[in-house]
């Protein structure tokens, strides 16, 4: 049953008339429990929250695939505003983005100019930038594009996802070539082809990934609300002496708020990703897709 809903909900996050629905009707629908806001000031007023209960962001400025150049540079400008905002507030934030919103579809070479852009901005503000990564069809273009941009800087980080076959090979290579790195299960529908159908693989080859990347001794981020993956990782790290520099745990905004608490009580480091903007649709359905319980919390809120 489960399946049936993820399978249901994944399609009408890819849904046009349902994303102009959905922006028509606001952050209701509880949307603002994982979302913190339309607009940067209050995605802002969050991270200045998160930081005051010792956790550091990440801010995501929500969109994907932008359909024209003008839409991309207004992406890229956005990206710019938020590092100056974090800058302007003193805040421990960085920014994470993703490069179909930057033009990734359209025209590879500006796309890369983009990001070069917002690159040398977060390097005068001493800022990081990380690159999620989306669909299995654009994984190799993110990972290049990675790998072009990281010899000529260090303060740029890309996102894998566990559930691709690909991805133990992917985090060798990076690992090799000194990459910083965000270990994610994957949120997209993938095929089979490509990925991983059952959880029980996804879960192996996430934890081999990150043992991996920390044996390298690469800043490694651990994202993930699992406590089993968690727990696993903390043991393998204590049994190693691996420094509390090389790494940090992530959670997503509104998920696994006890498990961030009890990681910051212990002394570790942990970072919360804040998505914002108008364009909150997407990402909300993806979010129920990994747990269609949610729902029933979703409905809730259709009655008040
Ligand atoms: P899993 O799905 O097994 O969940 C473990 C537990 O966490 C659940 O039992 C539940 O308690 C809780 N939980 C998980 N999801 C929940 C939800 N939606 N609502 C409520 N509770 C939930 N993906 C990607 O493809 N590209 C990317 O760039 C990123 N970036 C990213 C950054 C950060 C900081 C995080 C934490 C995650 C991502 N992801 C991502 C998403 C990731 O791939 C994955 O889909 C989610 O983290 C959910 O998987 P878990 O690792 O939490 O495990």
């Amino acid at each position: 049953m489960d399946n049936v809903m993820r399978a249901a909900l994944q399609r009408l996050g890819r849904s046009r008339s349902a994303t102009r629905l959905a922006r028509r009707y606001g952050l209701r629908l509880g949307a603002s429990r994982f979302v913190a806001g339309v607009r940067l000031e209050e995605a802002l007023d969050a991270v200045g929250r998160l930081n005051a209960a010792g956790k550091a962001a990440t801010l995501d400025y929500l969109g994907e695939f932008a359909g024209s150049e003008p839409e991309a540079d207004r992406a890229a400008a956005m990206c710019v505003r938020i590092l100056e905002g974090i800058a302007a507030r003193g805040a421990d934030a960085n920014l994470s983005l993703k490069l179909s919103s930057l033009g990734l579809d359209l025209d590879r070479g500006r796309c890369v100019a983009r990001l070069r852009g917002i690159l040398q901005e977060a390097w005068r503000l001493r800022s990081f930038v990380r690159l999620d990564m989306e669909d299995s069809p654009r994984c190799e273009a993110t990972i290049g594009i990675y790998r072009e941009l990281r010899r000529s800087c260090d303060h740029v980080g890309v996102a894998v996802q566990a559930y691709l076959y690909r991805s133990m090979a992917d985090i060798r290579t990076l690992a090799a070539a000194g990459s910083n790195v965000r270990l994610v299960k994957g949120a997209y529908k993938e095929p089979e082809e490509v990925a991983f159908p059952h959880k029980a693989d996804v879960d192996a080859q996430f934890a081999e990934m990150i043992e991996h990347h920390l044996a390298y001794g690469r800043y490694t981020a651990i994202a993930t609300h699992d406590r089993a993956i968690v727990e696993r990782a903390k043991a393998w790290i204590a049994a190693h002496g691996t420094p509390r520099t090389r790494f940090e745990f992530q959670m997503l905004y509104g998920i696994g708020e006890a498990l961030q608490d009890e990681l910051v009580r212990e002394g570790y480091k942990v970072r919360v990703y804040v998505p914002f903007g108008e364009d909150w649709y997407g990402y909300f359905m993806r979010r129920l897709a990994e747990r269609p319980a949610n729902v029933w919390f979703v409905l809730r809120n259709l009655r008040r």
